[in-house]
């Protein structure tokens, strides 16, 4: 894919992004019905609608490209090109009408995380990347931050109870004695909180591919990490944190102590 091709992907890949989110915030504040899917985790009008306009958006400009949606499954499986969409990342705040959810569109060319946006459409805040053409944060230059060591780090999560029953309350509770700060400005918005400097690093014990696609290229691009808990940068592994590169090695050495035989 030539570079003019990749910016021109992400073009699109933006303006879907906001216009999904935009349909999201029809629902915002307004939702009365949620359903609960196998894996316990709810899903609302909302989540679909934003999917299936994405969906259809895609398949009428790329026919050839493939779509793995969190709500509505994969076509196209055999195409070099993916789109890997969660229509609204964070449900949960999305339902307790609470602005930090996102939508996020990521984009892989034979299996390699190249494009990520994510979008939060209530704080209207946006952060797109392709690889190698770097990474902006609503129109400017995105930048990870660059505390040097635990000490100084804001530590993000998105809950307390997925890390306890992932079996990581363990290495996540010596984190949380050695950074600075910990708040739970959790979901992929807390991910781009890293990429964008204004915190260090972002704990995800449970992540599918359409939770992990878009953040890793923004990680990169911001001159930050997306990296499993073994150290791999990696969008299929199930967990994963966002890091300042300073950072990344003392998150990773953490880990390694309490994990070795688990992950
Ligand atoms: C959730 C978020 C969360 C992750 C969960 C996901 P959803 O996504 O991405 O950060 O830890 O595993 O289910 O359901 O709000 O799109
Ligand atoms: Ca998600
Ligand atoms: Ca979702």
């Amino acid at each position: 894919m030539t570079p003019k091709e990749k910016e021109d992907l992400l073009r699109f890949a933006v303006n879907l992004a906001r216009k999904a989110g935009t349909i999201t915030l029809d629902y915002y504040g307004k939702i009365t019905d949620v359903d609960w899917k196998e894996d316990l985790s709810p899903v609302t009008k909302a989540d679909k609608e934003a999917e299936k306009w994405m969906r259809g958006r895609i398949r009428e400009t790329f026919p050839d490209h493939g779509i793995i949606g969190e709500e509505f499954g994969t076509e196209n499986p055999g195409s070099p090109v993916q789109w890997i969409l969660d229509p609204i990342d964070g449900t949960r705040s999305f339902i307790h009408r609470i602005p930090l959810y996102t939508t996020l569109i990521g984009i892989t060319v034979e299996n390699r995380p190249e494009i990520g946006v994510i979008y939060a459409p209530v704080t209207d805040e946006l952060c797109e990347a392709a690889t190698g053409l770097g990474a902006k944060y609503n129109g400017r230059e995105c930048r990870a931050g660059s505390a040097k060591d635990l000490s100084s780090a804001t530590l993000l999560s998105t809950d307390i109870t997925t890390i306890r029953q992932e079996g990581l309350f363990e290495p996540f509770s010596e984190l949380l004695d050695r950074v600075r700060l910990h708040r739970t400005w959790g979901d992929a918005y807390g991910h781009m909180m890293v990429a964008a400097g204004r915190a260090d690093i972002m704990f995800d014990p449970v992540l599918n591919i359409w939770d992990a696609a878009a953040l890793m290229p923004v990680l990169q691009e911001s001159g930050g990490l997306f990296l499993d808990f073994r150290g791999e940068a990696s969008i299929n592994s199930g967990h994963g944190f966002s890091s300042s590169r300073h950072l990344a090695g003392e998150v990773l050495d953490v880990m390694a102590r309490y994990q070795r035989n688990k992950l």
